[in-house]
């Protein structure tokens, strides 16, 4: 049998010379390398038929020509290669002198925090300390020392959460039970907002929520009257929605205070016309206020005959609903990146 290697090698530079993408020298590859059909394989072949004394040095010429081929093969393939990545960064060149874009910040504070920040600045700025109470909190201070005894009605006036295998615990259902703790932490003269977190078994609506915030303030010295309390939270609404914004108080029962308002500005949305968010009063109530009875001094170890004082208890959210014209307070808790990101 002869071996036709000088044959299979020209054969092989010649299709080799033709070729002119990476796709065609693959086809070169397999058209010699195939284990099936290759043509260098059936000549591999081939020399297992030869007689014993000629195997050896055919096998010995075939393997340095199957080098040179395969050496010949990466070369393309490297050349083409650099070819390929030469044009590709031709056409990705990428300009590095040119600015860099300003990075995106992916988080913010909440617009409730925003909003209890600025708040809490404004009163700071009129002397106001800023407290912290707990959210699990003593049916004693949620209720007892702000004048409501366990058989009393106005229990029923916040609708609360108790705790199971914990009598005697609520989660506070403002942030009043603060008043007290406070005088008996600092006593008189003092003066302080509370801001925190309160909960209330309510259905919810656009104007409630099961739990939402509020901000208690107190202020209790010699003297203090309910002027004082008008002039703090009529600058309050001003501060925060501008100079021409009015407040109403009208008379409203709460057993810790004597006498007792709840205070309205007017409304965002139909601005005084009455629609579905204030019910169409026109109005929207953010709070509750007036002069702290004579018995809550006294839970906190102070004498009635000698301080006064004056507290309030603001909600939040509807602070929020009003200087953002948000029309639903469930907005607030939803997650929603749609409205967050609009703060
Ligand atoms: C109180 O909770 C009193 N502790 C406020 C107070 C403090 C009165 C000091 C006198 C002296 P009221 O239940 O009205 O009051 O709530 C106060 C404010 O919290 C309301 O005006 C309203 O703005 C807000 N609010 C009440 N319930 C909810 C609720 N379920 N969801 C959202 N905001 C609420």
């Amino acid at each position: 049998m002869n071996l036709d290697l000088d044959g299979l090698k020209q054969q092989f530079a010649k299709e080799l010379s033709t070729v002119s993408s990476l796709v065609e020298l693959e086809a070169v590859e397999r058209h010699f390398f195939s284990r099936s059909s290759g043509q260098l394989t059936s000549v591999m072949k081939d020399i297992g038929k030869l007689p014993p004394a000629d195997k050896k040095s055919a096998g010995q010429k075939l393997n340095v020509l199957r080098q040179e081929m395969e050496r010949a093969l990466s070369d393309k393939r490297r050349a083409f290669s650099n070819k390929e990545m030469a044009e590709r960064l031709e056409q990705e060149s990428i300009d590095v002198t040119r600015q860099a874009l300003p990075p995106k910040l992916h988080g913010h504070l909440h617009p409730l925090t925003q909003l209890e920040w600025q708040i809490e600045d404004f009163f700071r700025s009129m002397g106001f300390m800023v407290l912290d109470g707990p959210e699990l909190e003593s049916e004693y201070y949620n209720f007892e020392v702000l004048n409501i005894p366990a058989t009393h009605p106005a229990r029923d006036m916040q609708d609360t959460f108790f705790i199971k295998d914990l009598p005697g615990a609520v989660m506070r259902t403002h942030t009043s039970p603060v008043q007290v703790r406070a005088l008996e932490e600092y006593g008189a003269p003092i003066r302080a907002i509370v801001p925190g977190r309160c909960f209330r078994n309510e259905a919810t609506d656009t104007r409630h929520e099961h739990t939402f915030y509020h901000i208690e303030g107190l202020a209790v010295g010699r003297g203090i009257s309910f002027s004082h309390l008008k002039g703090v939270l009529e600058a309050t609404a001003k501060f925060l929605y501008g100079e021409d914004t009015e407040v109403r108080l009208r008379p409203k029962y709460y057993p810790f205070v004597e006498p007792g308002v709840n205070g309205e500005v007017t409304c965002f949305l139909c601005r005084g016309d009455g629609c579905k968010v204030c019910k169409k009063t026109g109005w929207l109530e953010i709070f509750g206020a007036g002069l702290m009875h004579p018995n809550v001094l006294k839970a906190g170890g102070v004498d009635p005959d000698e301080h006064q004082g004056f507290a309030f208890g603001i909600g939040l959210e509807r602070l929020a609903m009003l200087k953002y014209g948000i029309e639903d307070i469930r907005h607030f808790e939803s997650g929603d990146l749609r409205f967050l990101e609009q703060f």
